[in-house]
């Protein structure tokens, strides 16, 4: 399994909820959270719209951090963990899909989503765009750290053949 080249960072709360407010969510769709961290989004989407959420997260001790948040926040029928690294699993079931990572990840994943996302869905990504993909919303979210921008992106819009 090659290295993760992104480091851990938990999004701040409330920069969780405005990200899943920009892709909303109905109860039918399924979340993906590549590089999942505490998985703090996901158990977030199980709570408030009552989604799927898959988390792929690469380190083996945030998964199982991950795994056991789920459990305490009661949400472990909706809310699945995979170890390993997104780059090798399969995104075809997503509906929506959250990112923060960084724009050069970004960048490489483009080609995958290309390839495997339905036209219907949905990406956020928290604090890097995805490069050359135009988003049909940008928000800020105020943090006592930094200002955090959100872009959304719809797969069936601008995003298609760049
Ligand atoms: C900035 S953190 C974001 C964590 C979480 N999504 C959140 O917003 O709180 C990025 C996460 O991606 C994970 N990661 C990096 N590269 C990965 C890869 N190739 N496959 C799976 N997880 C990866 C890291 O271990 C880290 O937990």
């Amino acid at each position: 399994m090659r290295a993760p080249i992104v480091h851990y960072s938990p999004a701040p709360k409330n920069v969780v909820r405005a990200a899943l407010d920009m892709l909303k969510l109905k109860k039918n769709d399924i979340l993906f959270d590549l590089g999942c961290g505490d998985g703090r989004i996901l158990i977030m989407a199980a709570k408030l719209y009552g989604v799927r959420a898959i988390g792929i997260e690469i380190r083996r001790a945030l998964v199982k951090i991950a795994r056991e948040n789920a459990r305490k926040a009661g949400v472990l029928p909706l809310v699945e963990i995979i170890r390993g690294d997104f780059f090798r699993i399969d995104l075809s079931a997503a509906t929506a899909i959250t990112l923060y990572l960084s724009s050069t990840v970004n960048n490489a994943l483009k080609v995958k989503f290309m390839r495997e996302l339905r036209p219907e869905t949905r990406l956020v990504s928290i604090f890097f765009p995805i490069p050359s993909w135009t988003p049909v919303e940008v928000r800020h979210v105020r943090t006592p750290i930094k200002d955090f921008p959100i872009y959304l992106y719809k797969m069936d819009q601008n995003v298609i053949g760049k």
